[in-house]
């Protein structure tokens, strides 16, 4: 488990520790790349909906690496749900991106099952011609994989849900993990809530046996349950702190303590009930402030 990697259902390996760039201002996005590549990042987590897919390549570029040394995730919105438009789509994020391939396309969020079978059919296009190394989903739940898994050939490499210590789908992961689909974690600290999190009295004593702070506690916590996590914080010490999580393991009775946690409680639409009236602003699927 000290491995920094997991392996995808098709062989590519992926950085199991990403950085989160929703919300995060243009002019700040360089700033935090560098600060996260010299302590140990290598995956990004993008989405043409954050509005700064543009800067993420921008800042990305300014780090000067070779391609291959950074592995890139973005997810193709809910107004480009047709097998054209995922097409044009993908191209818009390349280009945005400052890159000629993906590592992980996913679609972010499920439609009607009509267009997630139209969408997957581009998105199996574009994995046969090179473009993308894994394709995957994003707030997918079982009966939507369902789908894909019945009437597709090539099966979703991961499926990136709301997951932390109060909404910690359990069932979810099992399946997704029957079916060798990974889950990824989106907002692992609750997001706008980290405050509950970090105040979290379990947390805290764990925190303090293993000298180690409640938020990475709570990563650490999910990459042991197999999970990628994408921890997002603009500010330098905390970027460092999401990362410094593989020299440690919880114990089988401390994972046990943080699964008595779980509250049900999820902060973002549930996704058969995102609103899909395709409005300009629909903050990216979440309930929480604008900003
Ligand atoms: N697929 C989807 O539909 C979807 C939806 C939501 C998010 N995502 C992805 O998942 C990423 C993460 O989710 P998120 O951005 O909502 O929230 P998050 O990572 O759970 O939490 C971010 C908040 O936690 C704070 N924070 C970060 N590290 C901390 C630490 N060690 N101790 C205390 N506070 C800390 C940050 O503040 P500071 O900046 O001040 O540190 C920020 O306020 C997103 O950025 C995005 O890439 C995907």
């Amino acid at each position: 488990m000290d491995s920094k990697n997991f392996s995808l259902n098709n062989g590519i390996e992926i950085p199991s520790v990403a950085t989160g760039t929703w919300k995060l201002e243009e002019n700040q996005l360089e700033d935090i790349f560098e600060i996260a590549y010299d302590a140990g990042y290598r995956h990004i987590d993008a989405a043409t909906i954050y509005k700064n897919e543009d800067a993420v390549g921008q800042a990305l570029k300014a780090l000067q690496l070779p391609r291959k040394e950074m592995f890139l995730t973005t997810k193709l919105w809910n107004t480009n749900q047709t097998f054209e438009d995922t097409l044009k789509a993908f191209e818009q994020s390349l280009q945005n991106l400052q890159t000629d391939y993906i590592d992980l396309y996913l679609i972010h969020w499920p439609g009607s099952y009509e267009r997630i079978l139209e969408v997957w059919r581009a998105m199996e296009y574009l994995y046969h011609e090179g473009r993308i190394r894994a394709i995957g989903v994003s707030n997918f739940n079982v009966h939507h994989i369902d789908l894909l898994l019945k009437h597709t050939s090539i099966k979703p490499t991961v499926n990136q849900v709301e997951c932390h210590p109060y909404y910690q789908n359990a069932f979810l992961n099992e399946y997704c993990q029957k079916h060798e689909i990974l889950l990824s974690a989106y907002a692992p600290l609750m997001s706008w809530n980290v405050k509950e999190l970090i105040q979290n009295e379990t947390l805290i004593d764990l925190g303090k046996k293993y000298q180690k702070t409640p938020a990475q506690i709570a990563l650490r916590w999910m990459i042991q349950r197999e999970i990628i996590v994408i921890p997002r914080s603009k500010n330098p010490k905390r970027i460092v702190e999401n990362i410094r999580i593989f020299d440690f393991e919880l114990s089988e009775e401390d994972m046990y303590r943080i699964r008595c946690e779980n509250r049900g409680l999820r902060y973002f639409t549930e996704p058969d009930n995102m609103d899909f009236g395709f409005l300009e602003d629909t903050n990216g699927g979440s309930n929480g402030p604008k900003n």
